[in-house]
């Protein structure tokens, strides 16, 4: 028991560049091992930090106010790098961190077919099971921005336009 308890107080103390691809959450959405690969692996790499600030990502997801108390998600997701009001930084950790692109993203292994996550943030921003005690949004803003990133990076992977 001890062990484990020292186990988990040294994962909690790593942080940072070492961590940057294993830092996964404990239920993930969908097959992390999947996500790296092939089609979603390029979609990444395409991602340009132009079409990011074009797109609106960093002020969009970094202005949605909750329905049912203060508070904005940068509030209290900066340390968790899920957001950023800094679209530098939030690009920089969506480029980098699987954990981060899977909120955003999904990759269906079978078909090969990348696509924006309707999923996953608009269910925790309406409380639903597991995040019952989350605090309440609509993410419609956010997911908007996502997509004009999603367009953008796709049709530059289309015309072969990646830099
Ligand atoms: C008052 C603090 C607070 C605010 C504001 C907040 N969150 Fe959260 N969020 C949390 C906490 C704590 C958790 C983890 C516990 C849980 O799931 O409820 C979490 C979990 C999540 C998760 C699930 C992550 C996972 O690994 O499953 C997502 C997605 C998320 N938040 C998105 C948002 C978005 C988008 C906003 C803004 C619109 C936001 N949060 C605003 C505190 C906050």
């Amino acid at each position: 028991m001890r062990r484990i308890l020292l186990l988990l107080a040294l994962t909690s103390c790593i942080d940072g560049d070492q961590m940057i691809e294993r830092d996964e959450p404990e239920i993930p959405p969908f097959d992390l091992s999947s996500a790296q690969t092939g089609d979603f692996a390029a979609f990444m790499a395409c991602m340009n930090y132009d079409d990011f600030v074009a797109s609106n990502m960093a002020p969009a997801w970094s202005t949605i106010a909750m329905t049912n108390q203060t508070g904005t998600c940068t509030g209290c997701h900066t340390a968790d790098g899920m957001f950023s009001g800094d679209a530098q930084e939030f690009f920089d950790t969506l480029k980098q961190r699987t954990y981060v692109q899977v909120q955003f993203f999904t990759f269906d292994r079978v078909n090969d077919v990348v696509d924006v996550n309707e999923e996953t943030i608009p269910r925790v921003g309406k409380a639903v099971v597991p995040y019952t005690e989350h605090p309440r949004f609509n993410a419609n803003k956010g997911l908007d921005a996502t997509y004009a990133l999603y367009q953008r990076t796709m049709t530059r992977l289309a015309s072969n336009n990646c830099k």
